[in-house]
């Protein structure tokens, strides 16, 4: 017998459906403009679309972000390809908890970005430019890239309350570079990211066992330390392959912010009008490191599983659907950004900035939703290199291909920013 449920759920609209039978291959060719693309085509801030043979929703917008990141509609687990999530967040993080879990294990990342921690990463990300800087001025050339993840590798290890000896720094600057460059594809550099990561992996679980035999002793507001004696809900101390996770989980993604670091450097580059003194006014810094984080490609989408059966805009949505926001065509919605295609810092001027329309890092409330705890540390490393760069080196760009690469995910600029001449001021 057909049930009025049934006729109330089969007489709903659908969202419009991408043409093709699986959508994969269009995706990996049109990488972040894929949603941009059918987002205008259908005139919608929603569509369905096959990948890898699932069916998957396609979310944009203020009103998508919202519906995303409040009200624990969406959860991480099997929401994500095992690839990316191997390589990033990995299973039995934060990212992966849900509810009060969720929350509780929230409250300690939240509670490693104090004001006098940020100062300390400000300290100590300046000093390692200082000194990178000054090994430059010896150099040919340099690959600024490469050698932005270490600068931020031996930063955030010191920060972090984790030993980290000149004979390692390149090698784990490869391993979270490599963990990094590998999450958003599929064969060998994912598995060459794999490889690295079990090596990591490793030397995580060896650093926390050590901390939490006392033979290292972080100071009690690291990182570190805080990751090894924190108690979940249950009372007890995280398995040990557990809080290594966690502690990668922040050592990982302050290496990932040099991304942002050399798209910044290619603004400098290509935008001239942003001049030396420009970056003493605090005001300006931030805004140019909005600027960044907004306009340049990162993470295209992030993917959630629908908790429950609702209706967003005469859509059903099903407990259980797989849903993809598009962080990237929110960053560029027309309708949130005027002339969203141009790199202009001073729009921060006029226009406020919620959780919902600017989400290079997620959005919503950080405690309680999967929001990046990470973004202020990420805008403070940003500010203090753009300062660096523009205020405390000279250096010549010679000719390069300086255009993005698209086809790796997360992009990256072709030539890596390559820089010569360099002087420390
Ligand atoms: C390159 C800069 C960064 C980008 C583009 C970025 C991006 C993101 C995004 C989009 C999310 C939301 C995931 C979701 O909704 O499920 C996220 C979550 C997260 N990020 Fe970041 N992030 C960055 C830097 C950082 C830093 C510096 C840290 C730590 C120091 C960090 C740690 C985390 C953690 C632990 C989560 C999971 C939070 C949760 O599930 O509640 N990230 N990041």
């Amino acid at each position: 017998m057909l049930t009025e449920a049934f006729f109330r759920s089969s007489t709903r609209p659908t969202p419009p459906r991408d043409a093709s039978i699986d959508s994969t291959l269009d995706f990996l060719r049109e990488t972040y403009s894929f949603g941009i693309n059918r987002f205008e085509k259908y005139g919608t801030d929603i569509f369905e679309a096959r990948l890898m043979l699932s069916k998957a929703l396609f979310l944009r917008g203020d009103g998508a972000a919202r519906l995303f990141y409040e009200g624990d509609r969406f959860t991480r687990v099997r929401a994500n390809p095992q690839t990316t999530l191997r390589l990033l967040q990995d299973k039995g993080s934060v990212q992966q908890q849900n509810g009060s879990a969720h929350r509780h294990r929230k409250a300690l990342f939240m509670s490693l970005m104090t004001p006098e921690a940020l100062e300390k990463m400000r300290k100590l990300v300046n000093e390692e430019w200082r000194s990178a800087a000054k090994r430059w001025e010896k150099r040919r050339k340099v690959v600024l890239f490469g050698e932005v993840e270490e600068i931020l590798c031996r930063a955030v290890c010191l920060w972090a309350g984790v030993p980290l000896f000149e004979n390692e720094v390149k090698a784990r600057t490869r391993e979270f570079g490599g963990m990094i460059d590998g999450a958003g594809s599929f064969g060998i550099r994912n598995a060459r990211g794999a490889i690295l990561r079990t090596r990591t992996e490793r030397w995580a679980r060896q650093l926390i066992a050590d901390i939490r035999l006392n033979r290292l002793s972080p100071s009690r507001e690291t990182a570190a330390y805080k990751i090894a004696f924190f108690q979940d809900l249950d009372g007890k101390v995280l398995p040990v392959e557990v809080a290594a996770v966690e502690l990668l989980n922040i050592l990982r993604p302050t290496v990932a912010v040099a991304r942002f670091v050399v798209f910044g450097a290619l603004a400098l580059h290509q935008y001239p009008q942003v001049s030396a003194g420009d970056f003493a006014d605090a005001g300006f810094a931030q805004r140019f490191a909005l600027e960044v984080r907004r306009y340049y490609p990162f993470f295209p989408m992030i993917g959630g599983r629908a908790t429950e059966t609702f209706v967003w805009r005469e859509f059903e949505i099903k407990k259980g659907q797989w849903a993809l926001l598009d962080l990237y065509a929110t960053n560029h919605d027309p309708r949130l950004w005027t002339k969203p295609g141009e790199f202009r810092p001073d729009r921060f001027l006029e226009q406020e900035i919620s959780g919902f329309n600017f989400v290079p890092q997620g959005g919503g409330a950080y405690a309680t939703s999967h929001r990046c705890p990470g973004e202020s540390l990420t805008d403070e490393i940003m500010k203090v290199s753009m300062r660096f760069l523009r205020e405390e080196m000279s250096y010549e760009v010679p000719k390069q291909d300086l255009s993005i690469d698209i086809s790796r995910l997360p992009a990256v600029v072709k030539s890596r920013f390559v820089i010569k001449r360099v002087r420390a001021l």
